[in-house]
């Protein structure tokens, strides 16, 4: 991390603070910051739904409860507040922001369309200087709306000010791959394409829908994983060492290869798979079919398991496929980023060939296995698999808690770039026109399984 700023006062003002994001991760993940860190910060939220201000301060202490202390939370109490608006109304939007005491961290926790209504309605107002803006995923819904919605962003802040929130780049494995790369001849001596053979970054979860239908069925795995979340993880995977560990440089190491990566052989469809889940048991919960989920239109035909292979078109990854799969609802919760070298050629004289080395990065535990072939227990002329395993106490601070103090702090370090943004949508545009026009299958698979075979 760079250099922390003693960070001024500030008000995070939540737009959409009555939705489940606000409850799930965003009010935990500032309460894991403000436990750690004495900042001085005034939480206000606004949305259409009626709540009142004790409501919201109950929310906060709740929050502080699922990490810490609730007793925690007091000192914050007394100037939160919360106040029922159309938050895509300009004059409502002023008085919001007169109701922040600092400088204002305006929180977009809302659909893409919505964050654009309101971006507009702000460009009616005088945003005090050095107003803050943070924007959840998905950043627009296509290259187009991401380049208008950057364009829109540009007009009230400067690109320093604004916050595109990937929570994964709070994720200290994220985090974690930089040094472990950099660090370690080891590592960096074999991390090119002469070496490594093919990369595979994984998020495979056990959750379904969990109540997301609205959502989820607009975006799907694609968009609401690979798309957004496994393309920075690819890019600190594959970056080049950046010179200074600050927002410019991590970032425009990372737009590079963005802008080099591209679909396999640019064949979407033979380079790309997606499936949704059916009717099955994830352990012991029963889930139902992905199309009678509530909210769920089965005509939109979305994914709920995506695959897709792409290249880093760089002097270091030239040739080396990249796999990026992302599904709900399958029985093997995975979080991996797994690095397979190329095999050696076989050994005289011993019974076995050897199998290639791999490096396997676990995103969540921040766990790191190294797999390699070893002379055979009892019997050194033949050759067999061992892993070495190295386990990592991760921070308190949960991955909102870390990306929100880049904001507090007024570091951008670990937020999405606008040039990324639209990279992101770049790089999987032919992939989501090959699948409008039924290019691809959309294969099933039943909830709890390891998803279609043969992929
Ligand atoms: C979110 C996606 O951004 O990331 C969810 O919208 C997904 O669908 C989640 O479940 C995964 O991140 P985490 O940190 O909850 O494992």
């Amino acid at each position: 991390m760079t250099k922390r700023n003693v960070p001024e006062s500030v008000s995070i003002l939540i737009l959409g603070a009555g939705g489940d994001l606000t409850k799930r991760l965003l009010l935990p993940g500032l309460a894991s910051l403000l436990s750690a860190h004495d900042y001085d910060v005034q939480v206000l939220g606004a949305a259409q739904e009626e709540r009142t201000d004790e409501q919201w301060r109950q929310l906060i202490r709740d929050s502080f409860g699922q990490v810490t202390d609730p007793q925690n939370a007091d000192r914050y109490l007394e100037s939160a507040r919360y106040i029922t608006a159309d938050v895509t109304d300009p004059e409502q939007l002023r008085l919001l922001i007169q109701a922040c005491d600092h400088t204002p961290i305006i929180y977009f926790a809302l659909p893409p369309a919505v964050t654009a209504r309101v971006c507009a309605a702000l460009r009616q107002l005088d945003l005090p200087a050095g107003t803050r803006l943070a924007l959840e995923k998905p950043f627009g819904t296509d290259l187009t709306s991401a380049r208008a919605l950057n364009r829109l962003i540009a007009q009230l802040v400067p690109e320093e000010q604004v916050f595109r929130i990937d929570h994964f780049l709070g994720m200290s494995m994220v985090l974690n791959i930089l040094g472990l790369r950099f660090a370690n001849q080891f590592f960096e001596s074999v991390w090119n394409g002469r070496r490594i053979e093919r990369i595979e970054i994984v998020y495979d979860e056990l959750l379904g829908l969990e109540g997301r239908g609205g959502y989820y069925d607009r975006a799907g795995a694609l968009i609401d994983m690979l798309q957004s979340h496994l393309l920075e993880v690819l890019a600190l995977i594959a970056m080049e060492q950046p010179p200074r560990l600050n927002e410019v440089e991590l970032r425009s190491n990372a737009a590079q290869i963005l802008r080099a990566t591209h679909v396999w052989g640019d064949d979407p469809a033979a380079s790309s798979h997606r499936a949704r889940y059916t009717a099955g048991k994830v352990g012991d919960r029963s889930l139902p079919s992905y199309t009678d989920e509530p909210g769920v239109d089965p005509a939109l035909k979305t994914e709920t398991l995506a695959q897709v292979t792409l290249e880093v078109d760089t002097a270091r990854w030239r040739g080396v496929p990249f796999v990026l799969r992302s599904g709900k609802a399958i029985g093997n919760y995975t979080t991996q980023v797994r690095v397979r070298l190329r095999p050696v050629p076989e050994i005289p004289g011993f019974g076995g060939a050897p199998a290639p080395d791999s490096i396997m990065l676990d995103l969540k535990s921040g766990a790191v296995e190294l797999g390699l072939t070893m002379n055979g227990s009892g019997d050194p002329f033949t050759l067999e698999r061992s892993t070495l395993v190295a386990k990592k106490e991760l921070g308190d601070l949960l991955p909102y808690g870390q990306v929100l103090q880049g904001i507090v702090e007024g570091d951008p370090l670990l937020s999405v770039r606008a040039d990324m943004a639209e990279e992101c949508w770049r790089i999987f545009d032919p992939v989501i026109s090959a699948w409008r026009k039924d290019e691809v299958p959309l294969e099933e698979y039943p909830a709890g399984s390891l998803g279609p075979k043969g992929w």
